[in-house]
């Protein structure tokens, strides 16, 4: 008797003790695993990006990217994150000349926008001294005139919260954290982030016209300059912002500085080489309506100023792209309306889809 009632107290407590961890089971947030679902990235008409086979793209992966992008615990006093300087609704760069960092110094280039960074295969800032993007998201990080913190500090502050280990673990399979996984993350994060939705892209899709000032904007974008036929002559600008997004991947010298007047020697920099001075990359001209100011100092308010440069201003310097130099003599000719029609094409790049897209905003 005594025996058979001790049984079936041990029996009710087994399945009490089945019961609690089942009910355990049902409840999987509190088991935290891997989860290494690909993002599938959507590039529309672009061609098909070449992403890096050591870090391919996740769901979670790009999600804890995207947390870090947004984290002002990465600056030194809590005060700023990459989104700061790379705004959203500024195609993910910066409306000041100099970017103010976390001491509130001013640095020394204009920031970049960052988007379609799947499609850069040359490196990385206006003179490419990050050889890849994972490169680049850390350099920020330990600039003094930037965010101007350390690495070690960075993980001391986020291995406090348990949400980034949670996400360390989802996308890593281990809650350590350790700047290359930090790199990897944002790395994964940025090239997500794409723009193939501007009134150009519907017109190429044949969606939409574009008006007669714009698609005259668009023929002398993309003729080539001929001063023995000024009826004839484009702006030949594709000449380097060419190809799907208005970019060549190469470091050039656009001619906005004469020798003695070059302060930053850009590519040269990096290279050590003189054939490099002064030269920049080419950059994107997708959203540039909104990515104000201009050129890797900022020294043009205005799209109409640039396009007041490469008509009439092109200076002279040992590295001068020889296609502009060319067009010293002449300059490129453009009446008034000329100006405005490559303005207004220029304008029909903005990409309000990618501007507002969800998926890139802060996920705090
Ligand atoms: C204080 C402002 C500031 C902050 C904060 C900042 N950036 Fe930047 N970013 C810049 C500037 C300025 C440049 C251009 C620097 C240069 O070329 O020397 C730049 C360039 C870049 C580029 C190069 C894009 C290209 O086409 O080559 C990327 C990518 C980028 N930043 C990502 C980040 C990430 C990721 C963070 C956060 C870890 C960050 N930035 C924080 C100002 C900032
Ligand atoms: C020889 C190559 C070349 C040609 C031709 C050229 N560009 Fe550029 N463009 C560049 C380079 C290089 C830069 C960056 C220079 C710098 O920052 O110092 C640039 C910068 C720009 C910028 C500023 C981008 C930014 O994010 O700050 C705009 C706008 C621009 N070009 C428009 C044009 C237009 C319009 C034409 C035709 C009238 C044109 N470009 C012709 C090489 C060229």
């Amino acid at each position: 008797m005594k025996v058979s009632s001790l049984k079936s107290v041990f029996i009710a407590l087994i399945g009490l003790v089945f019961l609690i961890s089942c009910g355990k089971d049902d409840t999987p947030q509190d088991v935290i695993v891997m989860d290494d679902t690909p993002f599938i990235l959507e590039h529309g008409a672009l061609p098909a990006p070449s992403l890096p086979s050591d870090n391919q793209l996740t769901i979670q992966g790009v999600k804890l990217g995207r947390m870090l992008f947004y984290e002002k615990l990465l600056s030194r006093d809590g005060s700023q994150a990459c989104a700061d300087c790379h705004r959203q609704q500024d195609g993910f760069s910066d409306t000041s000349r100099f970017s103010i960092g976390v001491e509130l110094m001013p640095g020394k280039r204009q920031a970049m926008p960052v988007f379609n960074m799947a499609w850069h295969t040359n490196e990385f800032f206006w003179d490419g001294r990050a050889h890849l993007l994972r490169d680049q998201a850390l350099k920020p990080i330990q600039d003094p005139l930037e965010m101007n913190e350390t690495l070690p500090n960075v993980i001391a502050k986020l291995s406090n919260s348990q949400q980034y280990k949670d996400q360390f673990i989802r996308t890593f399979g281990s809650s350590e954290i350790t700047p290359e996984k930090m790199a990897l993350a944002m790395e994964q994060f940025m090239l997500s982030i794409v723009s193939n939705d501007s009134k150009f892209d519907r017109f190429l899709a044949g969606e939409i016209q574009l008006t007669e000032s714009e698609e005259r904007g668009r023929l002398l974008f993309s003729t080539e300059y001929n001063p023995f036929f000024p009826e004839i002559s484009g702006a030949d600008c594709q000449h380097c912002h060419g190809g799907a997004n208005f970019e060549n991947d190469k470091y050039m010298n656009n001619g906005i500085d004469a020798e003695a007047d070059i302060v930053d020697i850009g590519r040269q920099k990096v290279t050590e080489n003189p054939a490099d001075r002064a030269k920049f990359k080419v950059p994107s001209l997708r959203n540039i309506a909104v990515t104000a100011p201009y050129m890797h100092d900022g020294r043009f308010k205005t799209l109409e100023e640039v396009v007041d440069h490469y008509n009439a201003d092109i200076r002279e310097s040992s590295t001068v792209d020889p296609a502009l130099l060319n067009t010293k003599q002449t300059g490129l000719l453009l009446s008034q309306q000329d100006k405005q029609d490559l303005v207004n094409f220029l304008k029909t790049l903005t990409d309000d889809t990618f501007l507002n897209n969800e998926e890139y905003k802060s996920p705090f």
